[in-house]
């Protein structure tokens, strides 16, 4: 995400080395507001009638293929740590046939030079890759031909715009003007030839929101709910002065939690094509949001930490994940997600 704080070259590579370092911290996650999905638990199935063999994870999002349901949540880019990492992430999601976000990029709208540091492409040859920019940067110059670029650059299957109202509150010059936003949104959704999805970055979007969004054109929502990294803690340890600490403290556990994101945006309308993202961190926590009626689950702390480790650390993780998942769908007697959402085996605690 970004500021309008001086951009030159070393005032961007200062913020997104300080956001991969301060965001590997835990004490940057939410502690006192949780996703909600330690409220729901599944129903046991002690004879599933399956073979471990027979679970399929694969599945499909916004008409691509997906060999499990998992997303790596936009991130980073703009610097050589942040090149090591997207391509890790790129290598290890290509090899699991996942889809994968970038971070914002604006960074490389503005310089160029760095625009390699995202170019992912190459190691994730045919996963959808998710290009990333502020919605609010459409108030601050940016037009079609700037995301038409981030699209190119990445040779993106679609544009996700991030909504980040609270941390732009906190941030020093921060960018505030969300004015009329839903029109532009709507405008770029006629223009851009891919689907744009919004998204939050850790304080969730709300059901009336969505359907407002889907109605101007959004092709699908990511609810990037709280109970996960918090963005007011993440700029708060960047505070330059007291206001920002101040606002950083007071507003940390901000937010909607994700599996009530996730929960009233499907049942308003469970044709919306959803992302539930905020908080996840283990493939339980995967099923949970699956089974409530998104159709992805996105991480991004776990996938930071494990791809700023190595690759054999990521790889690892993904293993994981896909193990929980499949468990999940053993022990519920589900063989695929599909069924594992038909068979109502997620009980309210
Ligand atoms: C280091 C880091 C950088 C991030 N940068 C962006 C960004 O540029 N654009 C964006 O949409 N979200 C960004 N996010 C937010 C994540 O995509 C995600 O919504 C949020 O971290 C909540 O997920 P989590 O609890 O799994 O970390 C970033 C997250 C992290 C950890």
């Amino acid at each position: 995400m970004t500021s309008t704080s001086p951009n030159t070259d070393e005032a961007i590579k200062t913020r997104k080395a300080d956001h991969l370092r301060i965001c590997l911290d835990d004490k940057v996650q939410c502690k006192s507001i949780t996703t909600g999905f330690e409220q729901y638990r599944f129903q046991h199935c002690c004879l599933p009638e399956l073979a471990l063999e027979d679970i399929q994870l694969s599945t499909t999002f916004l008409g691509k293929s997906l060999g499990a349901p998992l997303l790596i949540s936009s991130m980073t880019g703009g610097t050589e740590l942040a090149k090591t990492i997207n391509q890790r992430l790129a290598i290890v999601a290509q090899e699991f046939k996942i889809a994968m976000g970038v971070g914002s990029q604006r960074v490389a709208v503005e310089h160029p030079q760095v625009a390699d540091t995202f170019a992912v492409r190459s190691h994730a040859p045919d996963i959808p890759l998710f290009a990333n920019l502020g919605a609010v940067q459409l108030n601050y110059g940016y037009n079609l031909d700037a995301c038409r670029r981030s699209i190119d650059l990445l040779e993106a299957d679609a544009l996700i715009l991030h909504l980040n109202p609270l941390q732009e509150c906190i941030q020093s010059h921060g960018d505030t003007n969300f004015r009329n936003l839903f029109t532009q949104i709507g405008k770029l959704c006629q223009q851009l030839p891919v689907p744009v999805i919004v998204k939050e970055v850790g304080n969730g979007i709300s059901a009336p929101l969505a359907i407002r969004l889907v109605d101007v054109g959004v092709a699908a929502i990511d609810v990037a709910g709280a109970g996960g990294t918090s963005w007011a803690k993440v700029e708060g340890e960047r505070a330059e002065d007291i206001r920002q600490r101040r606002l950083g403290q007071t507003f940390s556990d901000w937010g909607l939690p994700t599996a009530e994101c996730v929960a009233s945006i499907f049942q308003a309308n469970s044709k919306i094509p959803l992302i539930a993202s905020g908080g996840l961190r283990n493939g339980l926590d995967a099923a949970k949001a699956l089974a409530l009626g998104a159709d992805v689950a996105g991480m991004a702390y776990p996938f930071l930490q494990a791809a700023h480790e190595s690759e054999a650390a990521l790889h690892t993780l993904m293993e994981m994940l896909i193990a929980e998942l499949e468990t999940v769908l053993f022990c519920t007697g589900n063989a695929t997600i599909t069924d594992l959402q038909a068979s109502q085996c997620l009980l309210q605690t």
